[in-house]
């Protein structure tokens, strides 16, 4: 409160919105910290919609938001990476303008293994006064997003995020059980000296995303060379690392899979709208992320994201003008 920076822009409806995601985070990372103890760990047997093993943890997370959010009355429209279907929710309509999008537990492959997983989250405006909101409503572009940032579910819990005034960081202290504003006005630094990628793909990508991670490892100290590479397979956690101390993540697109993994509404626009407002740069390799025209609900795009100068290095070699 003393800090007027991190809530400038925030008022009302919004600030409420965002404290009850921080419910959601305190709920969330309660179940992981004893997650090995009870009986929380593993897979449900299921296949999602996005086609991936659903873990408990998914369920337990997607569940968690969903009733937060159906009790607090704060949104009109849920959309979850786990739900095949939006949540419409007609009973907050219209007092309630916003709507969520969310990714409940990224990094899913880290659950049986305690390493760092997050959330990460997107909030757009109903953009109807007249009407409830449908299923293709969610459907926006990154640049309508009205907030947008992810949960930590590290070393500490944390949330990070954007309201279009700069990105602001909050440590959970476990002692009160309280979110401290730890990170103010965060800023990436242009350039930095780490990169993110699962390597193991190299062989299924383009010569231009080939070409610039062999650039990031060549030995030279003028131009800070070879970059370390640092990867959990948990975005939010490898973005974050990014967003603090500078350098790329990339989840490219495939010779044979040139959408890529990572989805444009739950994982990418959010981490966009983030990096952006801390002055760094996303990109698909080809546009920046934000501008790219949503379709559908579970729409995948690849996605290079961090420092500004590096983001533009590599999509110098994707497009083929560095060599
Ligand atoms: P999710 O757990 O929500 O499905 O997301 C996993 C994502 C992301 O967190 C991570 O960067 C990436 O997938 C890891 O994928 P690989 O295992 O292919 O590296
Ligand atoms: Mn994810
Ligand atoms: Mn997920």
């Amino acid at each position: 409160m003393q800090k007027p920076a991190a809530h400038q822009g925030v008022t009302g409806e919004l600030a409420a919105l965002l404290s009850q995601i921080a419910l959601v985070g305190k709920l969330i990372a309660q179940d992981l910290r004893r997650a090995g103890l009870i009986d929380i760990l593993g897979t449900t047997g299921e296949i999602n919609v996005q086609g991936e093993t659903v873990k408990k943890l998914d369920e337990i997370a997607n569940e968690t938001f969903l009733k937060v959010f159906h009790q607090n009355g704060l949104a009109c429209a849920l959309a979850s990476e786990e739900m095949e279907k939006p949540v419409l929710l007609p009973e907050n309509w219209p007092r309630a303008k916003y709507m969520l999008l969310f990714d409940p537990l990224d990094g899913s492959s880290n659950t049986d293994c305690n390493m760092p997983l997050g959330a990460i989250f997107s909030v757009v405006t109903s953009g109807h006064s007249d009407r409830m909101p449908t299923k293709d409503d969610l459907v926006r572009k990154g640049t309508e997003q009205v907030a947008a940032g992810y949960l930590l579910y590290g070393s500490s819990t944390m949330l990070i995020y954007t309201t279009g005034q700069g990105v602001h960081g909050f440590t959970l202290d476990p002692g009160i059980g309280e979110y401290v504003l730890s990170h103010e006005q965060i800023r990436v630094p242009t350039r930095g000296k780490v990169y993110g990628v699962n390597e193991g793909n190299y062989h299924k990508w383009s010569g231009g995303t080939r070409k610039y991670v062999d650039y990031l490892k060549v030995n030279d100290t003028a131009t800070g060379r070879p970059y370390s590479s640092r990867y959990s397979g948990c975005l939010a956690a490898d973005v974050h690392r990014i967003l603090l101390g500078g350098g790329i993540y990339l989840y490219p697109g495939e010779i044979e899979k040139p959408e890529g993994k990572l989805r444009l509404l739950y994982e990418a626009n959010p981490l966009a709208m983030v990096v952006e407002q801390a002055g760094g740069r996303a990109s698909t390799g080809a546009m920046r992320i934000l501008d790219v025209e949503a379709k559908q609900l579970h729409q995948r795009v690849p996605l290079i994201i961090g420092s500004a100068e590096d983001v533009r290095d590599a999509e110098e070699f994707m497009q083929g003008r560095r060599m």
